[in-house]
C-alpha cells in the first residue's frame, strides 16, 4: 500500500527522502514522487519504480539543495497507474501525499468544481489537496485550512503537507492509517512506517489519530483541532536498521525464512513462566475459561490460514468451539456474538483495513477482544482489549512467512492455557508440550532449512506448471491453504488448496497427465483418507509431490513421484516444519521463474483500505 515519507532539517532532503521511499517499496507501489521546497514547490513524479524517479530527478539538480520535501510511492486504487495519477499532488500554494482513501471523494469534488477547481488527475487524493487549498484560501492559516478540510473528508488517510509560504514546515496526520514521526538534531522526519525512520531515530512517535504533527527542524509539535498543543508517547523500536535490510540474502523472504527458528524461540521464550504459558493479560487470567465459551478468530490472508491452525489446536487441546472468519466479510455478515466469546484479531502489520474494522464491530458489540500483532503500537494493537505482540522483529518481504509461524506459536501457547485452566490437559505434560515448543520445534524447522536444496530440486519440476493442487486434510489441509497462497502469490503460478477428500465432488475433473499435485501428509489418524485422495489423482496422470514424514511414509505405501521427509517430532508440532517446506517450495519456485520474489505484482504489505 502507499507509502509516506518527509523531512525538514539542516541537510539535502532529497536523499533522506528516496532512501526512505525505498525503505518502503516493500509495502507494495506501481508510481513514486517526491516534492520539495527549493525556490517555490516543485513536483517531479513517475510511473513504475523508484529508479525511474531517480532517473527524472537527475534532470533536476537544483533540488539537491533543497532541505524540505515530502515522497509517496503509491499503490493505484483510484486511476491508474500513470505519472499524473502519481503523489504528491500539488497546486500554486501546497503539496500534499496521501496513505489511505478518500470516501466521498465525488461530492467533495463536486463542492471544489463549484468553487472553481479543476482536476489534473483521477485520484480521491486529489481532491483532498485541493480542499485544503480551499480552505488555505478562506483562511490563510495552514491548521484551520487542514482541520477545516478534515471535517469533510470521510475515509482514511495519512497526510504529509507542505506549503509555499512555510518553506521548513510539513503538516502531518492520520485517521485509520499508519504514521510515525520523529525529531533528531538532524531534522524532522515522518514516514508511513518504522524501517523508514530507523536510519534516523529509533525513538518515534505514533501520532494519535486527527492530532496535527507540526516538523521543524528539529522540533515537532502536536495539536489538537482547538488548536492545543499537546505532548504524544514516545515509543521505541528495539530491532535496529540492519534487521530491516537483506544482510547478504538474494531476498527478503528467504531471509525471514531463516529467521524462523529465532523467531519462534524468542515468541514462545517471551510467553513462559515457570514453564507455562503465561501472558501477563488480566483478562487471561484466571476467569479467562470461565469467561469464554467460543472463539471466533478474524483475520485476512496468511494470517487467516494461522487462524485455522489456532482453530485446530484450540478445538483439540482445550475443546472450545471456534471459529475461523475472513475480516473483510465478519462485519457485514453481522456474525453472532455472544458475550461471553472472544474475538481474536491476528495480523503482521495491525493496520490492516479489514481487520481493524472487524476489531470494531466486535468491540462495538461489547465483545472482548485480543490482538495477535506484530507491530508494536499498531493501529490493532492499540483498540484491542488486550494484545500478544508476536516479537518476530521486521518484516519486509510482501508474502508473510515468519508472522504466520510465530502467529501459530502464540496461538498453540493459547490453546494450551485454555486447555490447562479448563483441564483438559494437566500440568505436567503442559510443560513438556511447552519444552517442546520452545526446543524442539524451532530445530525440527532448523533441518528443514538446511534441506533448502533438496527442495529447490523439488520446485524445478513446478516452474513450468500453469496450475496446480495442494491436497490435505484436516490439520494439513489448513497448511495446504497456506502453501497454496504462498505459491500463487510470488509465482504467479494458479493452485488451488483442496480437502482432499472433497476433489471427487468436482476438482478432479481438473486433473489430467502431468498436473502437478503436492500432497501434504503429516496427520496420522487421516493419513490413509488422504492416500486414497492421492491414489485418485495419481490414477488420473498427476505428478505428486509428497509431503510426509517417515513414521506415515514407513506404514504405507504411497504412490508419488517426489518425496520430502519432514524432521522427526511429535506430530502435534508437524505443522511448524511442514508449513517451512512450503514456504521453501513457494520461494524456490518464484526464484528460479526470475520473479520479483519480495514486491509481488499488485500486492501490498499493509492492506490499509478496505
Ligand atoms: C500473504 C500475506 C497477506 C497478509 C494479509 C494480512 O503472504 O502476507 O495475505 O497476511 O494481507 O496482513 P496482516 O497480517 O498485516 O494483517
Amino acid at each position: 500500500m502507499c507509502g509516506i515519507i518527509g523531512f525538514t532539517g539542516q541537510k539535502a532532503a532529497l536523499p533522506v527522502l528516496l532512501e526512505g521511499l525505498a525503505t518502503l517499496e516493500y509495502r507494495g507501489y506501481d508510481s513514486a514522487g517526491v516534492a520539495l521546497w527549493a525556490d517555490g514547490i516543485q513536483t517531479v513524479k513517475a510511473e513504475g519504480r523508484l529508479s525511474r524517479l531517480v532517473e527524472k530527478l537527475k534532470e533536476r539538480s537544483s533540488l539537491s539543495l533543497a532541505t524540505c520535501g515530502i515522497g509517496h510511492t503509491r499503490w493505484a486504487t483510484h486511476g491508474a497507474p500513470a505519472d499524473r495519477n502519481a503523489h504528491p499532488h500539488a497546486t500554486e500554494r501546497l503539496a500534499l501525499v496521501h496513505n489511505g482513501i478518500i470516501e466521498n471523494y465525488a461530492e467533495i469534488g463536486a463542492f471544489l468544481i463549484e468553487r472553481g477547481y479543476t482536476f489534473a488527475s483521477e485520484t480521491d487524493t486529489e481532491t483532498a489537496a485541493l480542499l485544503i487549498d480551499w480552505f488555505y484560501g478562506e483562511y490563510g492559516d495552514p491548521q484551520q485550512a487542514i482541520f477545516s478540510a478534515l471535517s469533510m473528508l470521510r475515509g482514511s488517510y495519512a497526510f504529509g503537507v507542505i506549503f509555499r509560504e512555510y518553506p521548513e514546515r510539513i503538516y502531518a496526520v492520520r485517521k485509520d492509517s499508519p504514521l510515525i514521526v520523529a525529531a533528531t538534531a538532524e531534522g524532522g522526519i515522518l514516514a508511513s512506517d518504522v524501517p523508514a525512520v530507523l536510519a534516523h531515530s529509533k525513538e518515534y512517535y505514533r501520532p494519535e489519530e486527527e492530532i496535527l504533527s507540526v516538523l521543524e527542524p528539529g522540533r515537532v509539535r502536536f495539536y489538537t483541532r482547538d488548536g492545543a498543543e499537546i505532548d504524544q508517547k514516545t515509543e521505541r523500536v528495539d530491532w535496529d536498521v540492519t534487521q530491516a535490510q537483506k544482510g547478504g540474502w538474494p531476498h527478503f523472504m528467504l531471509k525471514e525464512i531463516h529467521e524462523e527458528p529465532e523467531a519462534l524461540r524468542r515468541t514462545v521464550g517471551h510467553y513462559l513462566k515457570d514453564g507455562l504459558p503465561y501472558f501477563g493479560v488480566p483478562a487471561l487470567d484466571s476467569p479467562f475459561p470461565v469467561r469464554f465459551h467460543a472463539v471466533h478468530i478474524v483475520a485476512c490472508g496468511t494470517a487467516m490460514h494461522a487462524g485455522l491452525i489456532g482453530r485446530h489446536v484450540i478445538e483439540k487441546w482445550a475443546r472450545l468451539p471456534v471459529s475461523v472468519e475472513v475480516a473483510s466479510e465478519f462485519r457485514y455478515r453481522d456474525p453472532i456474538l455472544c458475550k461471553n466469546d472472544l474475538v481474536i484479531l491476528l495480523s503482521q502489520s495491525g493496520e490492516t483495513a479489514d481487520t481493524l474494522a472487524a476489531l470494531r464491530h466486535a468491540k462495538a458489540k461489547g465483545i472482548y477482544t485480543l490482538a495477535i500483532v506484530n507491530v508494536v503500537g499498531s493501529s490493532v494493537a492499540r483498540e484491542a482489549d488486550s494484545v500478544l505482540y508476536t516479537p518476530a522483529g521486521p518484516e519486509i518481504a510482501v508474502a508473510s512467512t515468519k508472522a504466520y509461524s510465530v502467529q501459530c506459536a502464540v496461538l498453540y501457547l493459547l490453546a494450551l492455557r485454555l486447555a490447562l485452566l479448563r483441564g483438559q490437559i494437566g500440568e505436567e505434560e503442559g510443560k513438556q508440550l511447552c519444552t517442546d515448543l520452545y526446543t524442539t520445534v524451532p530445530e525440527a524447522v532448523r533441518e528443514v532449512l538446511s534441506e533448502s536444496d533438496r527442495i529447490r530440486d523439488c520446485a524445478r519440476e513446478l516452474i513450468t506448471a500453469e496450475h496446480l493442487f495442494y491436497i490435505g486434510r484436516d490439520v494439513d489441509h489448513a497448511l495446504c491453504t497456506e502453501g497454496s497462497l504462498k505459491l500463487k502469490e510470488i509465482s504467479y503460478i494458479h493452485s488451488e488448496a483442496y480437502a482432499a477428500g472433497e476433489l471427487k465432488h468436482g476438482t478432479i475433473s481438473l486433473i489430467e497427465e502431468g498436473t502437478p499435485v503436492i500432497a501434504l501428509m503429516t496427520a496420522s489418524h487421516v493419513a490413509e483418507k488422504t492416500l486414497t485422495g492421492i491414489r485418485e489423482v495419481r490414477s488420473r496422470g498427476a505428478q505428486v509431490i509428497l509431503i510426509t514424514t517417515e513414521a506415515i511414509a514407513q506404514g504405507l505405501e504411497i504412490p508419488c513421484d517426489k518425496q520430502i521427509l519432514l524432521p522427526e517430532i511429535a506430530e502435534k508440532f508437524a505443522p511448524f516444519p511442514a508449513v517451512c517446506v512450503l514456504q521453501l517450495l513457494a520461494y524456490h519456485v518464484a526464484a528460479l521463474k526470475g520473479a520479483d520474489v519480495d514486491k509481488p505484482r499488485n500486492l501490498a504489505k499493509s492492506v490499509t483500505v478496505e
